[in-house]
């Protein structure tokens, strides 16, 4: 059979409201023409984030009922472990309430001025929570990854040469070494296993721990099942296992490959380094069998992460994407290649070449698929980026516009609703404009900022 349909059935429905484009004229006007500001209800197609939006099915449900709500030793605490520890065999497993609280936990204890972080590219959580307690964030990742037309199939490796002088040169510095996978704030690309095993011995050759940010694990062992020599018949779950066999730790948030809505954790096999954490859980999040999360969270998730590394779900995910990724490449829009696991990146300032970089050409396309279509996505650019501590801006290396994919809540259809409105877009691409920023915060400006139109 020639097409790949949605591997489920759907059970529950939510209504969309749709708007007119009238209306999303005046919303957007209301909301200063930053879409964070939206009222989700007023998005026919939200592709904000893929984060916490997946729908669950009807076997997580099910666990939510089954959830227990003890504060201490709930038996959902060690369903969760164990579902965990079935894929990724750390000792010790410590739930959070996203995955931004593990490594916030986890950089509290080995963060401080004068360390350094290497990675191949932070989150821009990861960076935060490493940089608020002076430590310096570092991203190595290879040199082909700059090139949004680079077709390199794993360009979310790292750097191992640039990796192993840092260690070389500034070892004493380095706490432990992060690794993104896929690397989101790359494009969602792909680390491969050699790569991964690569860094893992260059790491441990220097003494240093490697902690995996794992967030899209499930879609970076599609991938390396998909594109790398050798791997091809092997399962996903197997995949995920050599990659975490390697390292010595992960931060993980629960709201990407575990289909739940809220979620993460840190884990680990350092027990002096877990007793830290758990003990900084305990003054943060709470209790270490629940971390920020209600029991009925835990069964979610270990329901969660036994669904995501379904291969025929997996193929479906990846799919979706590169549909989306071929059919904008026939209209002419660039777009970051390969296609990523969880989101399209459009090229925006190659799209609008016209636009600036500092009237934020991301941002001016976010707003026209809004108006056009009621699509909602994120500007990954110069508005995100540009801002710098002393309140001048800077062009950002590149403009691009995330479509991220929530999981299990988009068809085919609506597939091709976003296309069709790409196909708008593009017959107006020559009279759209650019912005201004007419008020910000001295920090993470793209949440609240307000702009204006240009002119
Ligand atoms: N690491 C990566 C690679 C992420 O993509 C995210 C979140 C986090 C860590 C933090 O996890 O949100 O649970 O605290 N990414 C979301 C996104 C927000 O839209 O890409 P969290």
């Amino acid at each position: 059979m020639k097409t790949i349909i949605e591997p489920f059935r759907i059970k529950v429905v939510e209504p969309i409201r749709l708007t007119t484009r009238e209306e999303r004229v005046e919303l957007l006007r209301r909301a200063h023409w930053n879409l964070f500001a939206l009222h989700s209800d007023d998005v026919i197609i939200d592709l904000l984030t893929d984060s916490g939006t997946s729908a669950m099915s009807a076997e997580q449900w099910a666990a939510v009922m089954r959830g227990d709500e003890s504060y201490a030793g709930s038996p959902s605490y060690y369903r969760f472990e164990s579902a965990v520890r079935e894929l990724m065999p750390f000792k010790h497993v410590i739930p959070t309430h996203q995955g931004r609280a593990a490594e916030a936990i986890l950089f509290s204890i080995v963060g401080g001025s004068g360390r350094i972080v290497p990675s191949n590219t932070h989150f821009d959580t990861t960076r935060g929570n490493i940089e608020v307690t002076g430590a310096e964030a570092v991203d190595l990742v290879i040199a082909e990854a700059h090139d949004p037309s680079n077709p390199h199939p794993f360009k979310g490796n790292m750097d191992l040469d640039r990796l192993d002088s840092l260690l070389a040169s500034s070892g004493n510095r380095v706490p432990l070494v992060m690794l993104t996978i896929t690397n989101n704030a790359g494009g969602g690309q792909p680390v491969s296993l050699e790569n991964v095993r690569g860094v893992a011995e260059v790491a441990h050759r220097h003494g240093k721990a490697l902690f995996i940010d794992g967030c899209r694990f499930a879609e970076n062992a599609w991938f390396i099942k998909c594109r790398e020599p050798g791997q091809g018949a092997r399962t996903v779950v197997d995949i995920v296992r050599d990659i975490f066999a390697v390292a010595d730790g992960m931060t993980m948030s629960a709201k990407k490959d575990a289909f739940a809505n809220i979620g993460g954790w840190l884990a680990l096999n350092d027990d002096a380094l877990a007793a830290a954490a758990r003990n900084r859980l305990i003054l943060t999040e709470g209790f270490p069998t629940y971390g920020g999360l209600a029991g009925r969270d835990l069964d979610a998730i270990a329901v969660g992460l036994r669904e995501i590394v379904d291969e025929q779900y997996l193929r479906y995910r990846v799919r979706t994407n590169e549909y989306i990724g071929e059919k904008l490449t026939e209209l002419g829009v660039p777009i970051v290649l390969p296609v990523g696991g969880h989101a399209v990146f459009v090229d925006a300032r190659r799209f609008l070449p016209h636009i600036a970089p500092l009237q934020y050409p991301g941002q001016a396309l976010a707003v026209a698929l809004y108006e056009l279509g009621g699509i909602r996505a994120c500007e990954i650019g110069t508005v995100m980026f540009g801002q710098r501590p002393d309140g001048t801006e800077v062009p950002a290396e590149h403009d691009l516009v995330r479509l991220a994919m929530p999981r299990r809540v988009y068809t085919q259809s609506h597939a091709d609703y976003l296309i069709e409105v790409f196909d708008e877009v593009v017959k107006v691409r020559e009279q759209l404009q650019g912005l201004q920023i007419i008020w910000q915060p001295s920090q993470l400006r793209h949440f609240t900022a307000r702009f204006a139109p240009v002119g």
